[in-house]
């Protein structure tokens, strides 16, 4: 089992560039098997869930090649089979398949998927939705068997702008017969990304970025090339790093078209926030005040980055009061981060924190990515040492978290315990 050990009390300052998105890359991979032909991904960031996904295409006989930061997925030839458990089981993302199978196939048989326990994640409105375009399910036994030869273009409104069931139906509807509109889709920038590499590879949408997708179904889709944009939580959570540390980071290729509504709710603790088209800094002195915060869908701050801001407000002075309105059981690392001494309470979506407090380091476990990276923020912020277990999590979602953090100057290494 490997370890995060972390000597806290070094304020981190420097540039970075931040690495490809996981949540804009995964989506894209799972299209590629609508594809028969070539995909090229550039800025595919090497994480263990993009691993996953990459087995996932596997199954079906994908090829896939990777050097550094490009893949590229040869889908010429698929087979038709259904998924193994233990694959599906790897990452929640693994649900993303599905539009792409209907769509290469006319139909799916997928175990229901796996990923981070931070709620419940049922798949209703992604089986509404299926069902609205011509697909006939049935639940065998904890199987999903689909089949949606003939997908015909209707609309749709989510009764939740739910990014996982915008995403499928998008891609179930994108060679469907006739026109789809899907009401109340999700508007996170992720969903944009995916639109604008299917209308790339032959797609037609229109609405991108708006709550009203209007998919014109196309007869062929064609290989193509994308580059996937930085990533927005893991940025977020490098300005959050500065911001607990008293440090000074300057992100050189995220700006205000992805961070802008995390940087006005950054500026509010006090910190220094400058943010331009491509660039975002954030300075510290270590003297912030503690805000508020609820989590929404896009444009409202992002539940990945609640359990980062919720560590941080620790060492604010006051109380935040933090309401997490999206995953509900994803408050569960404040139990974590009391064992290195911070006064938080905790009912139901909600916890009130109690800053400014002296944090000291402890052994701590991640069960989840997120609440993972909000115990190296503590870390970073605690007096004398903190080891992180179950970094297994963290690596799903932060590409070697230690070396990032320790160009910054911070101190922390990886061993196996
Ligand atoms: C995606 C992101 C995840 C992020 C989340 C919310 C990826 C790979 N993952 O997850 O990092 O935290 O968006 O921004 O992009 N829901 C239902 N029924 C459904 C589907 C969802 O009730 O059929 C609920 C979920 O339980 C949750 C909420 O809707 O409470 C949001 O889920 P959703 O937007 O679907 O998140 P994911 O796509 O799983």
């Amino acid at each position: 089992m490997e370890v995060l050990t972390i000597r806290g009390g070094r304020p981190l300052a420097g540039t970075v560039s931040v690495c490809g998105g996981k949540n804009a890359v995964l989506p894209m991979m799972a299209a590629s098997l609508m594809i028969k032909g070539k995909t090229v991904l550039h800025n595919v960031p090497p994480l263990s869930d993009v691993e996953s996904m990459s087995r996932i295409l596997g199954c079906f006989g994908a090829k896939i090649k990777r050097e550094n930061e490009d893949m590229e997925i040869d889908a010429s030839a698929l087979t038709f089979r259904s998924v193994p458990e233990e694959k599906m089981k790897m990452i929640r993302a693994s649900n993303l398949i599905w539009g792409p199978l209907l769509d290469r196939f006319g139909r799916a048989e997928l175990p229901y998927p796996g990923g981070c326990r931070i709620g419940l994640r049922p798949m209703d409105l992604h089986f509404k939705g299926m069902s609205l375009l011509g697909v006939a399910i049935e639940d065998r036994g904890g199987l999903i068997f689909s089949r949606g030869y003939k997908r015909k273009g209707t609309t749709i409104c989510l009764d939740y702008p739910s990014v996982g069931a915008t995403e499928n139906i998008l891609m179930a509807a994108v060679r469907a017969d006739g026109s789809t509109v899907i009401r109340n889709a999700a508007r996170e920038p992720e969903i944009a990304e995916l639109c604008l590499f299917l209308n790339r590879c032959g797609a037609s949408i229109r609405g991108i970025g708006g709550d009203a997708l209007f998919i014109d179904g196309v007869r062929e889709l064609r290989g193509s090339e994308y580059t996937v944009l930085p990533d927005r939580i893991v940025g977020g959570t490098l300005l959050l790093s500065a911001l607990i540390s008293a440090g000074d980071i300057i992100l050189n290729n995220i700006g205000f078209d992805q961070l802008s509504n995390v940087a006005s709710k950054l500026a509010e603790t006090g910190a220094e926030v400058t943010i331009d088209e491509h660039s975002l800094r954030l300075k510290s002195n270590g003297r912030y005040r503690g805000v508020d915060l609820r989590t929404m869908p896009y444009p409202g701050f992002p539940t990945d980055l609640q359990p980062p801001f919720t560590a941080a407000m620790t060492k604010a002075a006051g109380v935040s009061v933090i309401k997490e309105d999206i995953f509900e059981h994803r408050l569960e690392f404040c139990s974590e981060l009391k064992k290195l001494g911070a006064k938080i309470s905790v009912d139901g979506r909600i916890a009130v924190v109690k800053g400014r407090t002296d944090l000291v380091g402890a052994e701590v476990e991640a069960t989840d990515l997120r609440g993972g990276a909000a115990l190296i923020l503590a870390g970073l912020a605690a007096e004398g040492c903190t080891v992180v277990k179950g970094v297994s999590y963290i690596d799903r979602g932060y590409p070697a978290v230690e070396r990032c953090l320790c160009r910054l100057g911070a101190d922390i290494s990886r061993s196996e315990k």
